[in-house]
């Protein structure tokens, strides 16, 4: 591996990320437990690579990654502003971005995302490119979509509904309905619920997206 220079550490979770400096240009450095991890999220981001919906594999050597440094946005914080502002329309084009993402994924491998969230995609020059493969595993994509919502439900600033017009737009890029996928989103939702400290109103939530297929409904009034 070639010689780097650390500048901040950005997670260390099961691996570590670091921002890294060689020869004058940034990159990401992943250190991963195991160098079986490392192959096998350096294989699938270099088959996605080539789309330009991922970054590229400029080495990866033991347990250790280097990858090219995507400077843009930060999905999770643009998806976090437009609920904040009730920016439907931001929102409908952050779904739709990442909508077509999916769908790249979805032709170029056998494999789903599995676990979507949003802090492992960036936005660039109008794209969706995805930052952490970690998760990818065999799947439907409807897997993904409940995941989507669900994050979306919980990373709404203020109130869940907020999320709504994003929830709507992803559905229709899927072509399906919160119906087809409400068992997914309730299992999902449930899992979130159990670990987390600020308790969902589960009965409320469910309550109000068993309706959403419903058409010409106020959401706010519902709730
Ligand atoms: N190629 C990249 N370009 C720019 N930023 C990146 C890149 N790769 C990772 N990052 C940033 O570093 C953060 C952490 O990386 P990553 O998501 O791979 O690790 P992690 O979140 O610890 O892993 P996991 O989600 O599996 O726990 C990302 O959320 C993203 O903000
Ligand atoms: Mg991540």
């Amino acid at each position: 591996m070639r010689d780097y220079e650390i500048i901040s550490t950005l997670s260390s979770k099961v691996k570590t990320v670091c921002k890294v400096a060689s020869c004058g240009e940034i990159f990401i450095l992943k250190e991963y437990p195991t160098c079986e991890d490392a192959l096998k999220e350096a294989q699938i981001v270099n088959s996605v690579a080539m789309t330009g919906y991922a970054p590229k594999v400029i080495e990866c050597e033991g347990n250790k990654a280097l990858y090219e440094y995507i400077d843009g946005e930060s999905f999770y914080d643009s998806f976090r502003l437009a609920t904040m502002t009730d920016d439907a329309q931001s929102m409908e084009l952050l779904a739709t971005r990442l909508s077509i993402f999916l769908q790249m994924i979805y032709s170029l491998t056998d494999c789903v995302m599995k676990d979507i969230d949003f802090r492992n995609y960036i936005v660039k020059d109008g794209r969706v490119i995805g930052v952490d493969f970690s998760q990818v595993d065999n799947g439907m994509p409807y897997e993904d979509l409940a995941s989507a919502i669900v994050f979306a439900l919980i990373s709404s600033v203020g109130e869940y509904y907020d999320s709504f017009p994003f929830v709507q737009k992803l559905l229709e890029c899927f072509k399906l309905t919160m119906f087809d996928v409400i068992n997914e989103v309730k299992s999902k939702l449930e899992k979130v619920n159990a670990v987390a400290r600020d308790k969902i109103d589960m009965d409320m939530l469910i309550d109000a997206l068993a309706r959403f297929d419903e058409k010409g409904v106020d959401w706010r009034k519902l709730i």
